[in-house]
């Protein structure tokens, strides 16, 4: 006051202080924005100047909860204890169901509700996961091509992805390579996505077995993710990781699934994960801070839906098999792609014979042909020629007026003399 009060000079450093206090932690800052609402944007935008977009950008199936369960439902919120928090771990009879359906339908050997934990979706079983085991500064490896989020939420969390390439197409993934995979990058963690997003490669057996002991023996944690365990052609074909789990204290996994994919519940918010009993309390910790517990009325549909039509995604099978061999066959016959699909999920994995920029080209094929899919650089840096298509929200009419939208596009592309760069 003795120099006057200088109004500007308080709001610059009002100005300065609060900029300060909302600094954005030095991990987030290195997270990159979900890729994917730049496509939505462009979708959006273009819908709203009146042009149709074949959407198979979205990775959901047309799958409404069982009709029978919905039905159920009404009239479990007719009672208010339906309305308010269930036990932080989730509702005792939905964990039940799900301990018991991963013994009897997926062969876990050491199955007991006391170890599934009810979450917000299969994200948030992930994001409580490595809240609980990660250490800044750890290197947690993801089998590529990676799940975006995955990446994502192991940044938030202060450690470091790393992505490990899986050999090509046809060979085992081998106990000795993730071993030294391991040991190279001091892996904390090591995360699969089976059936995978975005390729559908399911993995066998012998490579889930390899995986395991590697990570065993090196002492890293095994994280499986299985939202798509209920898509796959020949369902014998998908080996869960809940069938290595012991209930002993050299325990490594943690098995994640939803209810997004197989009950076409993704809007409810509801997944599970199963883990070590001894992780249980440390695990309870971050479910607590974070939700308390998962929404009640979707656990009560979860419930509901498990008893009612167990095998709901099922019912998907023939159809998904007709639009998969759709678009395979006329992407095939076009000559202009490779393509390297596995047998689960719903997608289609492939990319053009010339390097492209997949995020360049997403929006462009969008703007000229009215086609939505997603760019391979959303999933890894040696996936950037590379695109996914999902058929599992497709009518087949839109898969064939899409897949000849993209034919024509690859094509004119093709015949161009010059090569867009690759970034
Ligand atoms: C591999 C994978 N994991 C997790 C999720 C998210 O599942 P939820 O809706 O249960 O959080 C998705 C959604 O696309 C996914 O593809």
């Amino acid at each position: 006051l003795a120099f006057g009060f200088q109004p500007w000079r308080a709001r610059v450093i009002a100005r300065r202080q609060t900029g300060s206090r909302m600094r954005v932690s030095e991990a987030f800052e290195k997270i990159r924005p979900a890729p994917v609402d730049s496509i939505n944007a462009m979708r959006l935008s273009l819908e709203a100047q009146g042009r149709k977009v074949l959407n198979f950008g979205q990775a959901i199936p047309d799958l409404s909860p069982p009709p029978a369960a919905l039905e159920a439902l009404r009239a479990r919120m007719e009672d208010r204890s339906a309305h308010v928090y269930t036990a932080d771990q989730g509702l005792p009879e939905l964990r039940e169901e799900l301990a018991r359906s991963l013994q009897a339908r997926f062969g876990g050997r050491a199955c007991g509700a006391g170890r599934i934990i009810v979450t917000a979706g299969a994200n948030h079983a992930f994001l409580i996961t490595c809240m609980t085991l990660l250490e800044p500064g750890d290197q947690v490896g993801l089998l590529s091509p990676y799940f975006l989020n995955h990446d994502m939420i192991v940044r938030a969390c202060g450690a470091t992805p790393v992505e490990l390439a899986l050999p090509g197409e046809g060979n085992e993934i081998t106990c000795k390579e993730v071993d030294r995979l391991i040991d190279r990058h001091r892996l904390r963690m090591v995360v699969m996505v089976n059936p995978s997003n975005p390729s559908g490669k399911v993995l066998s057996g012998q490579e889930i077995a390899n995986i395991h002991r590697a990570c065993r023996q090196r002492g890293a944690v095994l994280v499986a993710d299985e939202v798509y365990r209920m898509f796959v052609a020949a369902p014998q074909a998908f080996h869960s990781a809940a069938r290595l789990a012991e209930d002993d204290p050299s325990d490594n996994i943690i098995v994640i699934g939803s209810f997004s994919k197989e009950f076409g519940m993704s809007g409810w918010r509801v997944g599970w994960l199963q883990c070590p009993s001894r992780l249980l309390e440390q695990l309870m910790k971050a479910q607590d801070l974070s939700i308390i517990c998962a929404p009640h009325a979707a656990q009560e549909l979860a419930l509901l839906s498990m008893r009612a039509a167990p095998d709901h995604a099922l019912s998907k099978k023939e159809e998904y098999q007709s639009r998969r061999m759709l678009v395979l066959e006329r992407l095939q016959r076009s000559g202009l792609f490779q393509i390297n699909t596995g047998e689960g999920a719903f997608f289609i994995w492939f990319r053009p014979l010339k390097d492209v920029d997949s995020e360049t080209v997403c929006l462009d094929l969008m703007a000229r042909s009215g086609v939505c899919i997603m760019p391979g650089a959303f999933f890894g840096r040696p996936w950037r020629s590379w695109f996914r298509l999902s058929y599992g929200n497709a009518r087949i009419e839109d898969l064939a007026a899409g897949t000849e939208g993209m034919v024509g596009y690859f094509g004119a592309e093709s015949q161009r003399a010059e090569v867009r760069p690759t970034r």
